[in-house]
């Protein structure tokens, strides 16, 4: 079966084309990081419009690239939720409205279960069941994973989210957004030793994450040493991005040990915009083989936001039997646990 995915749920406009057999034949994406750049975030009937001017080049350009034709594709998917609703929209009603013209079925991908599945789309994937830590900019979550779309969570954040955390921190630091990839660049220069950041609720029991106070102490020790209008130096900037790196990286990896634990489970996947961070990845790996655990997780251009992941788990759908009707019903929130198991 061949799939054609479409991701407009926030900044980026994702096509991609999966063949249940054949794997991924094209991808692409664009990216509105320019468009809201300078207004620090997201902002949403930009972001609209843009998918509106770029969503229908984008699936002409993944088809040319992949020398397919559009009598080829058996399915189309589309994110319907969580998200911005006017950008969701945008991909529903062209994903919705292609389907229609073209006589085939259509499902809506939560854009999570698209993120969790990602890791699927490795040569090196994960087995059924696993514990996954989601953590994008508007997620942070552990779920037991049992199959497709049997989801139970276990935790999630009480406040920001890891990315958003990330992002809040960088605006700090007079970084551009999103600040994740400039927070992990800078900390490479940074001396982990100089602060020591606290780790929200580690010291207690269960798995629910809060990062607001991370991002309080990160404001306040900027405050600390900065001069009147002026940032700190540059050495104290990569020093502070370090310890707030070092700090969320810490966090995520004591509670997914301990979902690790509850569960039972010695599989673990991460998946989210904040999988891509190289020093999480690495703290995972070292704290989980000393309990015979293993981490998966994507390449990088499959943490963030993508079309392949909406393809993949929209491609499990449809072969499963899932065919939407004519109405096009964007959710900008969806409780993941709210999905129903393939085929049941
Ligand atoms: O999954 P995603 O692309 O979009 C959402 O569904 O939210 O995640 C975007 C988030 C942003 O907050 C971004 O700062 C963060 O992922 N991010 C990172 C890294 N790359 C992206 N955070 C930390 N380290 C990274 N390397
Ligand atoms: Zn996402």
């Amino acid at each position: 079966m061949l799939v054609l995915g479409i991701e407009t749920s926030c900044d980026e406009t994702g096509v991609a084309l999966y063949h249940s057999e054949r794997g991924l034949l094209g991808h692409a994406l664009y990216s509105q990081i320019a468009v809201h750049s300078e207004y620090g975030g997201v902002v949403p009937e930009l972001a609209s419009r843009d998918h509106v001017r770029k969503l229908l080049p984008l699936i002409r350009q993944v088809l040319d690239e992949a020398g397919c034709q559009r009598e080829e594709i058996d399915g189309i998917a589309y994110t319907s939720g969580p998200g911005l609703v006017g950008a969701l929209m945008v991909g529903a009603c062209v994903g919705r409205s292609l389907a229609y013209a073209w006589g085939i079925p259509a499902v809506g991908v939560h854009h999570m279960e698209g993120h969790l599945l990602a890791p699927m789309l490795e040569e090196k994937s994960p087995a059924f069941p696993f514990v996954a830590l989601l953590v994008s900019g508007g997620h942070t979550q552990l779920v037991d994973v049992a199959g497709i779309g049997e989801y139970t969570l276990l935790g999630e954040s009480l406040d920001d989210a890891a990315g958003e955390a990330f992002d809040k921190a960088a605006k700090m630091l007079d970084l551009d957004y999103p600040g994740g990839p400039h927070i992990a660049h800078l900390a490479e220069q940074g001396d982990p030793t100089r602060f020591r950041f606290p780790r929200p609720m580690t010291d207690r029991p269960g798995l629910d994450f809060s990062f607001s106070g991370l991002k309080t102490y990160t404001l306040n020790t900027v405050a600390e040493h900065r001069g009147d209008d002026v940032l700190p130096d540059d050495q104290t900037m990569a020093d502070i991005a370090c310890a707030f790196q070092e700090a969320v990286v810490d966090t995520l990896s004591i509670k997914c040990r301990r979902a690790l634990e509850q569960t039972g489970h010695k599989t673990l996947v991460i998946a989210g915009g904040v999988s891509a961070n190289t020093r999480l990845r690495e703290k995972l790996e070292q704290s989980l083989a000393k309990v015979g655990g293993k981490v998966f997780y994507a390449r990088h251009e499959f943490c963030t936001d993508n079309g392949a992941m909406i393809a993949y788990a929209g491609c499990q759908r449809l072969l499963a039997g899932q065919n939407e009707g004519l109405s096009v019903n964007p959710r900008p929130r969806w409780p993941l646990d709210e999905l129903g198991a393939i085929g049941g």
